[in-house]
């Protein structure tokens, strides 16, 4: 006989597969009127052999690194009846260490700000420093989540041109930034999608123009042969705010941290807005334990940085017109349609990235094996190309 009873209160004919609340579309919610036919934002999470389209580290973590990871984390679970350290203190003064050590800039914790990626750094930059009336300016085509981010904090959003084969035209940067004086200007150095950085004089005449806030977004600063902007933050205390992330270079995607460089005011004003014990303990310690290991980490810039000379030669030679890159990815080109183009890639067992650019896709620099497959799949799709 059954031991399991049957619930009391079930209704007899309750469907098994619909979820509870089914009958109520978004249409039907009382959503912002500025949110109605909007889509979420995400890059396809599919099950493919060689995936190129999130711009990660392709090595993962070293044995050293999850070892210590999950005795930290043990460690900060023996405390998890207990909220975590609201304003990440040790972390904080952990990342104050490493970028100053990289840039030479001397940093203390109270130049540092953390969050659950650079992502939520940038949404608390435009709650303090955007929001209903004020508005922010980007050159485009750039990350395109600071317009939605924008669009989510309600700051106007201005886009601005770039040259033709998509570098910052620093004249005419200066220009619209005058012109429309935002309380925000998102300068994305490398750019994502296309790759290339900007250089430090140009960041300066940018930023003697800006009014607002100007968030240099370095999300693949360690990849550039450029200078941090970090280096500015002495010459323009009350303005910038570089915008870094463990994502990309550090192999840490999936632990969710980003931070953030700049005076101690502008940590001040992102205090205001963030969530009271937003970066969990659980991260925290982490984080904390990827850092020690950043040396060993960042070893694999080198092989990436040389894969991508390997991996642009080799397209150029196969016919592709390749954006310069100072970053982990390539945008290369040019295809008659680049929806059809990327499909072709995914027949390949390939998922590299259609970003909306006309003719052209991204990829991300993989392991020398993912980017041989790659490399595969371009003579064959490119091959179709040709008349
Ligand atoms: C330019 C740029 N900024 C910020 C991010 C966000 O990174 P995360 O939220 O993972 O730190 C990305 C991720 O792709 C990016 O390309």
């Amino acid at each position: 006989m059954s031991t399991v009873e049957a619930p009391v209160d079930a209704p007899v004919d309750a469907p098994v597969d619909a979820p509870v609340g089914s009958g109520v579309a978004l249409a039907d919610l009382p959503l912002r009127e500025d949110l109605r036919g909007a889509s979420p934002y995400g890059a396809p999470q599919l099950d493919v052999p060689v995936r190129l389209n999130t711009n990660e580290n392709p090595y993962p973590p070293p044995p050293a690194l999850v070892a210590e990871v999950v005795a930290e984390v043990e460690s900060a679970a023996c405390e998890l009846h207990r909220y975590p350290d609201r304003d990440a203190v040790a972390l904080r003064t952990d990342l104050a260490a490493y970028l100053a050590g990289r840039t030479g800039v001397p940093l203390t914790a109270s130049n540092l700000w953390a969050a659950n990626g650079s992502n939520e750094v940038i949404q608390q930059l435009l709650q303090a420093f955007g929001g209903p009336g004020r508005s922010a300016l980007g050159f485009v085509p750039s990350y395109s989540m600071h317009p939605i981010i924008s669009a989510g904090t309600r700051t106007a959003w201005i886009p601005a041109p770039r040259r033709a084969d998509f570098s910052l035209d620093a004249v005419r940067a200066v220009a619209a930034v005058r012109e429309h004086r935002p309380d925000v200007l998102f300068v994305t150095s490398p750019n994502n999608p296309t790759g290339a950085a900007v250089p430090l004089a140009d960041l300066r005449a940018v930023l003697a123009a800006a009014p607002g806030i100007v968030v240099v977004d370095e999300a693949y600063g360690e990849f550039s042969h450029q200078p941090s902007a970090v280096g500015l933050l002495a010459e323009f205390p009350g303005t910038l705010a570089v915008c870094r992330t463990m994502s990309k270079a550090f192999a840490f995607a999936g632990g969710r941290l980003g931070y953030l460089a700049a005076a101690p005011a502008v940590v001040d004003a992102l205090l205001l807005v963030r969530l009271p014990y937003h970066l969990s303990a659980l991260t925290q310690a982490a984080a904390r334990a990827a850092l020690r290991h950043a040396s060993s980490t960042l070893d694999s810039v080198a092989t990436l940085v040389a894969e991508r000379g390997r991996v642009s030669a080799a397209l150029r030679e196969l016919g592709a017109e390749v954006v310069p890159s100072d970053a982990n990815f390539v945008l290369f080109g040019r295809f008659a349609d680049e929806s059809v183009a990327w499909r072709r890639y995914l027949d390949h067992g390939v998922l590299v990235r259609d970003v909306d650019i006309e003719g052209h896709l991204r990829v991300t620099i993989g392991t020398p094996p993912e980017n041989d497959a790659f490399l595969a799949a371009s003579a064959a799709v490119l091959a179709q190309e040709r008349p």
